[in-house]
């Protein structure tokens, strides 16, 4: 079975020919950075444009390196949401299209499941598992019981941890985008220079929130005469620290209610974007052990956004025969487990 895949939800313009036996046969991706890097996040038009004018050479050159016809796949899977909708569009109507014209089933695939699912294309996991998805737009604990069933069992009440470094690396003029900016800042910081808030430390339950550590960031960094490289590389650092400290925290719950809940299952995930940071990698691997979880994170290529693991989405819907029709309308909006009660101010990307 082998299915192209198509990511366009955010910044990464991305294509991947993938196959049932976990061969990424081809990949492309695009990164839109320079295009938004003046504005100092990504700015919707802009990303939306950018995904027209470069999807369709991005597909071309992966089926080549593939040597595939489209007649000769199984598929093709797009990302139909949640994610800003301009970019959603470009990506969905052109897989639409080559099904269309390959006559070959659509998949429309939930971004967040990409992620969600991204740690089956890495290796042999069951269900269920316990999830961090950690991106630009969520910031989510889901147990992840099979295709298509996720349990929410935490999400955040304001910001993202991907927004949040992006905000922080703003602030700390180390530019955009912030997570990989902060993570090469902080290797030379003193995380304990600064004692910045743990927010929701020690309090029952599974969500996160990240504002206040925002604030309290935006106010040492007031407080701090001049920003030299020191006292930034030290801000970060202590920055990086409490957002470890704040997810690690609400793991540990996530963790001991998946255990109650599940009688099989016992490893952690962390998948999107954040979790290509290294100090969260490590972090999370201890609090998973000391619940007796084992430990597990794609490789970084893996944990932002890209076309495999949108097509290897549509491979693990495409053997349950979920394939989609081609009226499927784009999704700006696109929850994993919508019997969740909303959050206030969850994100729409993802
Ligand atoms: O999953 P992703 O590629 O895109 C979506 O949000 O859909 O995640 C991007 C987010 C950005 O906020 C970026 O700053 C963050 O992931 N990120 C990181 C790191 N690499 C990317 N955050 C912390 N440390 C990193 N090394
Ligand atoms: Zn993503």
């Amino acid at each position: 079975m082998i299915v192209l895949g198509i990511e366009t939800s955010c910044d990464e313009t991305a294509a991947a020919v993938v196959r049932d036996d976990r061969a990424i046969l081809a990949e492309r991706l695009f990164s839109q950075l320079a295009e938004h890097r003046p504005w100092g996040g990504v700015v919707p038009e802009i990303a939306a444009r950018a995904h027209l004018e470069r999807l369709d050479r991005l597909v071309a050159d992966a089926m080549a390196e593939a040597g595939l016809a489209f007649a000769e796949l199984d598929a093709v899977a797009a990302t139909a949401g949640p994610g800003l909708i301009g970019g959603v569009i470009v990506g969905v109507t052109t897989a639409k299209a080559i099904a269309a014209v390959a006559e070959k089933p659509f998949l429309a695939v939930n971004h967040l499941e990409a992620h969600a699912l991204s740690p089956r294309l890495v290796g042999e996991l069951d269900f269920p598992y316990l999830l961090l998805l950690v991106s630009g737009g969520h910031s989510q604990l889901l147990a992840v019981e099979g295709i298509g069933r996720y349990r929410r069992l935490g999400t955040t009440l304001d910001d993202a941890v991907g927004e949040a470094f992006d905000k922080a690396a703003k602030l700390l003029g180390l530019g955009f985008p912030g997570g990989p900016a902060i993570e090469a800042a902080a290797r030379t910081g003193d995380p304990r220079r600064y004692g910045l808030p743990r927010p929701l430390l020690g309090r029952p339950g599974c969500d996160f929130s990240f504002s206040g550590l925002k604030t309290a960031l935006r106010q040492a960094i007031g407080e701090a005469s001049s920003l030299t490289p020191e006292r930034t590389a030290d801000l970060a650092a202590s920055f990086q620290a409490a957002v470890a400290d704040a997810l690690a925290d609400r793991t540990r719950h996530a963790l001991a209610r998946f255990r109650r809940e599940n009688a099989r299952g016992r490893t952690l995930v962390a998948a999107g974007g954040v979790a290509a940071n290294a100090s969260l990698r490590e972090r999370l691997a201890a609090t998973a052990a000391e619940a007796g979880f084992a430990f597990l994170a794609p490789p970084q290529a893996l944990c932002t956004d890209n076309g495999a693991i949108v097509a290897w989405a549509g491979i693990e819907r495409l053997k349950l025969g979920l394939t989609d029709g081609l009226d499927f309308a784009p999704r700006p909006r696109w929850p994993l487990d919508p019997a969740a009660p909303k959050a206030l101010g969850a994100g729409v990307k993802a």
